[in-house]
């Protein structure tokens, strides 16, 4: 019987590391921001849902989001940060964004708002748009990571796409399992539905997602009308509904096997030694995620050739959501 109790604790015990869940203690989120600052992905509980966090500066990281959630898009992801004042170094936040974030942060409340940062490492995570989306969460454990990682953590919610946003870290072992290096355990969420997205880069501020803070509560506090992003307040928002795609100003020519004369082209694989930009000449997915919105701003913005081409990128893996991304922006 003895023997059966502690094969258990061995099995089940939250610091073993075959789980891959932590118990959120000092110790445990100090080793957590390390895994943030070499790159790898830890999930870290919010007061909304649990998010898989990167450190939102490392495009390679942020690929990595993408890959272990299975997503078959680049959506813009939500960069957390520890001190409400830090948005300005991220973000053009104007009267409504400062008024709100005083109010409501740390809280269940996202902004997207206008890039400041232009750093390109920051491409991936914005999806190559003009905009950031911006929280900063209300959890001692999600604050104290960020803090001691350093970064703003990038971060959707701990789940494989198209699943449930997981509220206790055995349902993000259970979505996600060993693509997450680290599962710092908080307890169950407390609000348990994830924020409520507010789009601020328009005149009147459009509500993106319905969450932890209600419509009627950001109305009050800004004494003006918010739009639904569908028009229709009855009917529940899906998150990334509004969503802009980012496109090249220059015609983007895909799958293309070598380039016409007027085309700077982009290589992918060993395969194109003249191209003049490769997304990955190991042929590594992950590096191409990486690269990606970066050199396709960069190619938009030369002034040698007035087009675009791209190698084929395979679809299967992180190339699924590339193909997707470079499709909208080749029409
Ligand atoms: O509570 C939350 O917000 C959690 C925790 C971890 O912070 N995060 C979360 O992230 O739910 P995620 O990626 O699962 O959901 C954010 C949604 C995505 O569908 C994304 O497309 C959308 O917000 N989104 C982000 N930026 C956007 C933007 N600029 N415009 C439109 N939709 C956007
Ligand atoms: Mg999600």
């Amino acid at each position: 019987m003895l023997f059966m109790v502690l094969m258990c604790r061995i099995m089940f015990n939250k610091g073993d590391v075959m789980s891959g869940i932590f118990t959120a203690d000092e110790k445990h989120i100090v080793a957590a921001a390390e895994v943030i600052k070499n790159g790898g992905l830890v999930a870290f509980p919010t007061e909304t849902v649990y998010g898989l966090g990167a450190d939102a500066y490392n495009a390679h990281a942020v690929a990595a989001i993408f890959e272990a959630k299975g997503r078959p898009t680049f959506n813009p992801l939500i960069s957390h940060i520890a001190h409400p004042e830090e948005l300005q170094n991220y973000a053009v936040a104007d009267s409504r964004a400062l008024f709100l974030a005083e109010k409501f942060w740390p809280g269940p409340l996202t902004f997207v708002l206008p890039r400041k940062d232009t750093n390109p490492a920051l491409d991936l995570v914005c999806a190559g748009l003009k905009t950031m989306t911006i929280r900063c969460p209300n959890h001692p454990v999600a604050l104290a990571l960020i803090e001691k990682s350093g970064v703003p953590i990038a971060a959707p919610s701990a789940n494989r796409s198209q699943t449930l946003s997981p509220t206790t870290a055995a349902a993000v072992y259970d979505s996600l399992g060993e693509r997450v290096d680290m599962i710092l355990d908080g307890g169950a969420c407390m609000v348990g539905v994830e924020s409520t997205i507010l789009d601020l880069t328009t005149p009147q501020a459009v509500l993106l997602r319905a969450g932890g803070i209600t419509k009627e509560e950001l109305e009050l506090a800004l004494n003006e009308t918010v739009l639904i992003s569908d028009g229709n307040p009855d009917k529940p928002t899906s998150p990334g509904q509004l969503l802009k795609h980012y496109a090249p100003s220059k015609k983007l020519r895909i799958n293309a096997t070598e380039p016409l004369d007027d085309e700077l082209f982009i290589g992918f694989g060993a395969g194109y030694p003249s191209a003049q930009m490769n997304l990955s000449k190991s042929g590594d997915l992950r590096e191409a995620a990486a690269h990606l919105f970066q050199y396709l701003r960069e190619a938009d913005k030369q002034t040698e050739f007035p087009r675009i081409a791209m190698a084929p990128i395979p679809l299967q893996g992180l190339g699924l959501a590339i193909n997707d991304r470079i499709r909208r922006a080749a029409r």
